[in-house]
């Protein structure tokens, strides 16, 4: 009893009180062992547009947009006036024997802007749940058609699918595994499309033909009849924004499609509106997925949502299945919940009313400026899409070898970025800029710029410390 009553008592405290009770009481995410529990990170007071402000009162941009999601910009009134609304009107509804009008329309809107034949939406709470649900799905659809075996997926390196087991046993980013444990019996790894770490020598083309034949090779040798569905990014997000050579995706979908492979492309990152489009699979891409999952943009951050959009065949062949008895046993407490799914229809009016148009207009100018950065002799490479965006630092361009001296140069851009006004996401030897969708032109200029200084100042850093003479 003691010991609550003085947990309570500090919960009054102001900001500077903030950092000591997280240091006490929250775990964060991707902590490491030695400060689980004990840490504290940039504490975060209030954002406006595409800033934020840290405790300090320094206003910074928003350069990963929250973690990809923030798509609308901070502060938007009509987000915050229709949670509220839908909050009292009805709050929360058992999805289990009733529903929701916001739900059922949401589910409308998006399979009107979703490729091909997918028609139908299962909501989840996130990115991992998304992805949990298609896996699981698939499962359940093979064991109905008969076919228990038929569940092997194939993931690739590079990869991020979430933090759930079955979603995590996918990713394939250095480091996110090596502690962890997962389903690796049930996955089959490929290598990543990334072009920059292609053989020395080799061309685009070349490449993309190893990429390609070795998704074949790879049926052919563990058998289609054991492979249930590929999962991946039409753009790898987190595993540094690895924009596929053209025509790939459409030739792994085509693998697929002849081996009765289900293809689900995980859209959270890419979806509603970060390529300037609501789904990028068809609109950007060509293809006509079987699922696509989706989370984070689709309320720009303001509820926690996802979903899975499924193919009217994959239902149409369970509805028509000798099995009438057999039940996707999945549901989530909420799934199709009415607030998120009130605040998701407010923010696809947005995006539909301009914020797509805009991005579509500015990301040739955020590529642009960010393209120039490759002046500095750090910098590898600068590549990306739409209004997501990577800088990668290589200790020698030629040899193109990450710093093996600073494995955390991404970090120390950061600290120096975050002196001159702007987040960045550090990844490693990478920094990845995705801002919020209603930049402008001005405030890219800004970002860039910071960028360019915080580069500059890890470059005299690094060159004092004697860790690199670039
Ligand atoms: C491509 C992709 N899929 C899935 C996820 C997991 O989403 P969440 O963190 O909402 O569970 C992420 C998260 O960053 C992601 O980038």
């Amino acid at each position: 009893m003691a010991a609550a009553r003085d947990l309570r008592a500090t919960e009054t405290a102001g900001p500077a009180d903030a950092v000591e009770l997280a240091k006490r009481h929250l775990v964060q995410p991707w902590p490491f062992a030695g400060s689980v529990g004990a840490e504290a990170r940039a504490l975060i007071g209030e954002g406006d547009g595409i800033y934020i402000t840290d405790s300090a009162g320094k206003k910074l941009i928003d350069g990963p947009a929250g973690m990809w999601c923030i798509n609308i910009g901070h502060r938007r009134e009509e987000l915050a006036k229709v949670m509220y609304d839908q909050a009292m009107a009805l709050s929360y509804n058992t999805p289990w024997y009733t529903m929701n009008a916001p739900s059922a329309e949401l589910a409308m809107r998006i399979a009107g802007h979703a490729p091909g034949d997918l028609s139908h939406v299962f909501f989840t709470t996130g990115g991992s749940s998304a992805v949990e649900t298609a896996l699981r799905f698939m499962q359940f659809y093979n064991n109905v058609r008969g076919r228990p075996e038929k569940k092997l997926i194939l993931s690739r390196g590079g990869a991020y699918h979430g933090s759930t087991y079955l979603s995590a046993s996918l990713n394939g980013r250095p480091r996110d595994r090596d502690w962890m444990d997962g389903a690796d019996d049930l996955v089959v790894k490929l290598s990543s499309p990334d072009p920059f770490r292609r053989p020395r020598g080799m061309s685009i083309s070349a490449f993309t033909d190893v990429l390609v034949d070795e998704f074949r090779d790879t049926v052919a040798r563990v058998g289609a009849d054991r492979i249930g569905a590929f999962v991946g990014e039409p753009v790898q997000a987190s595993g540094g924004v690895v924009v596929p050579p053209d025509g790939y995706l459409k030739r792994i979908r085509e693998i697929c499609r002849d081996n009765d492979i289900l293809y689900v492309s995980d859209e959270v990152v890419t979806a509603f509106g970060r390529l300037g489009h609501v789904f990028a699979s068809g609109d950007m891409f060509g293809i006509d997925p079987d699922m696509i999952t989706f989370a984070k943009g689709v309320t720009s951050g303001y509820f926690p949502l996802g979903g899975v959009i499924i193919s009217e065949r994959l239902l149409e062949e369970l509805r028509r299945s000798n099995h009438p008895d057999a039940m996707f046993g999945h549901g989530l407490t909420y799934t199709s919940h009415p607030v998120g799914c009130a605040v998701a229809l407010k923010n696809l009016d947005i995006l539909e009313e301009s914020v797509l148009t805009h991005a579509r207009e500015v990301a040739p100018y955020f590529q642009a400026q960010l393209k120039t950065l490759e002046e500095l002799p750090l910098v590898g490479e600068v590549r990306g899409l739409g209004l997501m965006a990577c800088v990668e630092c290589v200790a020698d361009r030629e040899s193109k070898d990450p710093l093996q001296l600073d494995k955390d140069v991404g970090k120390r851009i950061d600290a120096h970025c975050h002196e001159l006004g702007l987040l960045v996401r550090p990844l490693i030897n990478m920094c990845v800029m995705s801002p919020p969708l209603i930049i402008t032109r001005e405030q890219i200029d800004d970002m860039v710029s910071i960028l360019r200084e915080g580069i500059s100042r890890t470059m005299d850093d690094l060159r004092r410390e004697g860790v690199w003479q670039g």
